[in-house]
């Protein structure tokens, strides 16, 4: 079975790679806006009995989600066999639970929806926490790609005397995953957030680690207020200026801009959400899967 990739708006350099990787046609689609906002969205390229493979991470979802979905049913409407969405940020994973009353598990409802127009799914690092697996909450099969063995390989390569350090406990998954593969200690500091921008940071005696960097590893930078509390952390301990590392720079605002200020030696993100700071390619990890769902459909 062909394989034909479309890229969404901004995807087009993971989407190039993968097209190289994969050895298959990059499509050719026209997204725009009609002048009263709606969607539009028309598909150039031949899709009739191919494997669709959707490139959109989902930072900014609310906007992204619909040309998304008519791309999936316009594809599926001209003959698609399948479509695959690759969505290295999947949005939606930390409200998991009801935390005041009348809200609702929207990481229930965003997977519902993406279920209802895509037959398989790929991402990196969801933010799993109170659930196990995306298979609690997706009705299709899906790929969790790690991005800890390429973050360790590039901090292996950049970074002198690395001392790893994750910001709240559940960092430590992927922090304790990164120091094994890159040989490194590592230690976890204690979060406490009063709001979306308003988190504080402390942590354990780090004395003994003066003379390492720092390299702090988040899965989601936001506001990046859990790493500038960190780096400020950091800074009063008397250590060296921190390298920060976040497998998804989602970067609200003026938060890339802020933390840069914030004294850091260097910002590093995996190329899951397009930006200045990706310096991890992750793509060659999709390949096999995209490739696997093409067996078990043929
Ligand atoms: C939350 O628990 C995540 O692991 C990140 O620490 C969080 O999303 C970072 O958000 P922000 O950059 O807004 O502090």
């Amino acid at each position: 079975m062909k394989t034909i990739l479309f890229a969404l708006p901004g995807n087009e350099p993971v989407a190039r790679l993968l097209t190289q990787r994969l050895g298959c046609e990059l499509g050719e689609v026209t997204f725009r806006r009609f002048p009263d906002k709606e969607s539009y969205v028309r598909i150039h390229s031949d899709v009739e009995g191919k494997k669709v493979v959707l490139i959109c991470s989902l930072n900014h979802p609310d906007e992204k989600l619909l040309p998304l979905y008519f791309l999936s049913c316009t594809a599926k409407d001209l003959g698609a066999y399948c479509t695959c969405l690759v969505s290295p940020y999947l949005a939606y994973m930390r409200q998991d639970k009801a935390f005041h009353e009348g809200e609702g598990i929207t990481s229930n409802y965003f997977a519902r929806l993406i279920s209802h127009f895509a037959d398989s799914l790929i991402t990196v690092d969801p933010h799993l926490h109170r659930i196990s697996g995306l298979d609690e909450i997706y009705d299709i099969p899906s790929k969790v790609v790690h991005a800890a063995p390429e973050i360790s390989h590039w901090i292996k390569e950049h970074v002198r005397r690395p001392l790893l350090i994750g910001p709240d406990s559940e960092s430590e998954q992927w922090v304790s995953q990164v120091a094994e593969d890159a040989d490194s200690a590592f230690l976890i500091l204690e979060k406490t957030r009063y709001g979306d921008r308003d988190v504080e940071i402390s942590g354990p005696d780090i004395s003994e680690y003066q003379n390492h960097t720092p390299v702090l590893v988040d899965d989601i930078i936001s506001t990046a207020q859990t790493m500038i509390e960190s780096v400020g952390h950091l800074k009063k301990a008397g250590m060296n200026a921190p390298v920060c590392i976040g497998v998804h720079g989602v970067f609200s605002g003026s938060a890339y801009k802020d933390l840069l200020n914030a004294g850091v030696a260097r910002i590093v993100t995996c190329n899951t959400v397009p930006h200045e700071s990706n310096a991890i390619d992750l793509t060659e990890s999709y390949v096999e899967f995209i490739r696997k769902f093409e067996k078990t459909v043929t």
